[in-house]
């Protein structure tokens, strides 16, 4: 086997990863450190970017000297982020004006409102395939030129750079030569135009945003430029970019038109390929890009989940009915069903199809005999009812339907909620044997850039299948269950709007 690698840095929300992948696409080294999560009010998420930059560059050297391989067997750098998280620094000095402003950072909600009862959210979805909402970058600028001093003036001098995390790494990779970012990242701003690619100057006036601070958009894979770091006087390409689910949709290698992942996390992000035209949904999902790479540009249409995972975090830590996380399946699987009861995790609004901020965690069903098992089966159940409800508006916006689901992220590992997950949608879910989807479509990326692989086709190649989940429900009772789980659903919003 050749002795070369490929380094994916994977900068997620809570933690940074490096993850050195050899020609197998196995992974041969691992290493992460979590940062600190800064809420300076309610509804305010924010990171220290030095600190983002300091963990990423700490597990990047701790993986290298882990898997004690030479520098120069690095064939190339790979980067996946968490997405539009927003950073704003100075170009002199290189340094941040504030903190970064974290995509779960609602502070700019009533700002997006305003923005919203203009009427211009027709003109912003058809451009960027997005809705008006707090989530994106383009409002979170706004904020930044508007509330840290001296910002505006610094912007129109031309003085300040954006950037979400992929261009910040970049940024200080080269020491400051490259200022980029990729078209997925870019995707996720409300300032790209996702038919031209290009930014869009009526969105940069919308959003009060001068041009000059914005990156250069780059393809997902290409030589982007070098690494400039005092380690082993090496100089590593770096040639790979995608935010975190975009990489996961190409790193299931979900390369044809209809193929779909779930990343079952904190959240769940579903991703669809829909090819190389936008479908503008109809039904409040978003559409983004999925990669360019050469002149291949494929879109997907995109659904997010705001609470997955963090569903068994809340039956551990909130209600104390399990010790550790994987008690769930154990304590769900002691009941044969959950009796009538339906929690819907609505902690912090409902996210797509719904976009309901306002909404909130409703369990329903409730009986005389009901029980901690119960319980946190209809919490498993919620992760697989809100993964079906994303599915139907995806193929409703598509027209197609989704012949099975790839799965990764932590919580596939509970053969459970993958069987009921199989059950709720009808369609089978195909979990692989490497669950570092992300990590492994960003070094996918950066590998087809150098040459270290061939073609998607020999990627496929490397992607295993671990277990297949196929459907094993009655069909009766599956009806039955649908329609509570929406009437469920209703009750979180009617509790919100009442
Ligand atoms: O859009 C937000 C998403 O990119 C965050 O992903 O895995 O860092 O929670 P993650």
């Amino acid at each position: 086997m050749k002795k070369e690698f490929i380094l994916s840095l994977d900068q997620g929300t809570t933690s940074s990863r490096a993850i050195l992948f050899n020609h197998d696409g196995e992974i041969v080294e691992v290493a992460q450190k979590e940062f600190r999560q800064i809420y300076p009010q309610s509804g305010w998420v924010e990171h220290d970017a030095q600190e983002i930059w300091s963990t990423q560059l700490a597990v990047m050297t701790e993986v290298i000297a882990k898997a004690n391989v030479k520098l120069d067997s690095i064939k190339g750098i790979g980067i996946t982020n968490q997405r539009e998280t927003t950073v704003v620094w100075h170009r002199k000095t290189g340094k941040p004006i504030c903190n970064a402003i974290v995509w779960q950072d609602r502070r700019t909600a009533e700002y997006c409102k305003s923005i919203a009862d203009k009427g211009l959210d027709t003109l912003i979805q058809e451009k960027t395939g997005l809705l008006i909402d707090a989530y994106f970058s383009a409002s979170k600028i706004n904020w930044i030129l508007e509330n840290v001093e001296g910002a505006r003036k610094m912007a129109d001098n031309g003085e300040l750079a954006f950037g979400t995390v992929d261009s910040w790494l970049v940024y200080n990779l080269t020491k400051g030569e490259k200022h980029i970012t990729d078209v997925t990242n870019a995707s996720r701003s409300l300032l790209l135009n996702i038919h031209t690619l290009a930014w869009d100057d009526e969105l940069l006036q919308i959003f009060d945003i001068p041009k000059s601070m914005l990156p250069e958009v780059k393809s997902s894979s290409e030589l982007y430029g070098h690494t400039a770091l005092e380690i082993g006087n090496v100089n590593i390409p770096i040639a790979g970019i995608a935010g975190d689910q975009q990489a996961a949709l190409f790193g299931q290698l979900c390369t044809e038109e209809g193929m779909a992942k779930n990343t079952y996390g904190t959240g769940c992000f579903l991703l669809m390929n829909i090819g190389d035209k936008p479908v503008i949904s109809k039904n409040k999902l978003v559409t983004t890009v999925a990669w360019k790479i050469g002149d291949e540009v494929k879109y997907a249409l995109e659904g997010s989940i705001f609470i997955g995972g963090a569903v068994v975090q809340w039956l551990r830590d909130e209600l104390g009915i399990i010790k550790k996380s994987s008690d769930v399946e154990g304590l769900a699987t002691s009941v044969s069903d959950t009796n009538g009861v339906y929690l819907v995790p609505a902690f912090s609004g409902l996210g797509a199809p719904h976009w309901n901020a306002d909404a909130r965690g409703t369990l329903v069903g409730l009986s005389r005999g009901s029980n901690d098992a119960h319980i946190a089966r209809a919490a498993l159940e919620s992760i697989a009812f809100q993964t079906h409800d994303i599915i139907k508006a995806m193929e409703n916006d598509s027209n197609r339907s989704i012949q099975e689901l790839r799965v990764d992220g932590g919580a596939t590992g509970n053969n459970f909620l993958m069987q009921i997950q199989a059950d709720i949608i009808q369609t089978q879910v195909i979990r692989p044997s490497i669950t570092e989807t992300t990590a492994m479509g960003a070094a996918f990326l950066a590998g087809l850039a150098v040459g270290f692989w061939k073609d998607i086709e020999e990627l496929k190649s490397l992607w295993k299948e671990d277990k297949r989940f196929k459907y094993a429900g009655d069909v009766e009772n599956h009806q039955a269950q649908l329609k509570e789980w929406k009437r469920a659903t209703e009750t979180a919003k009617f509790w919100a709007n009442y």
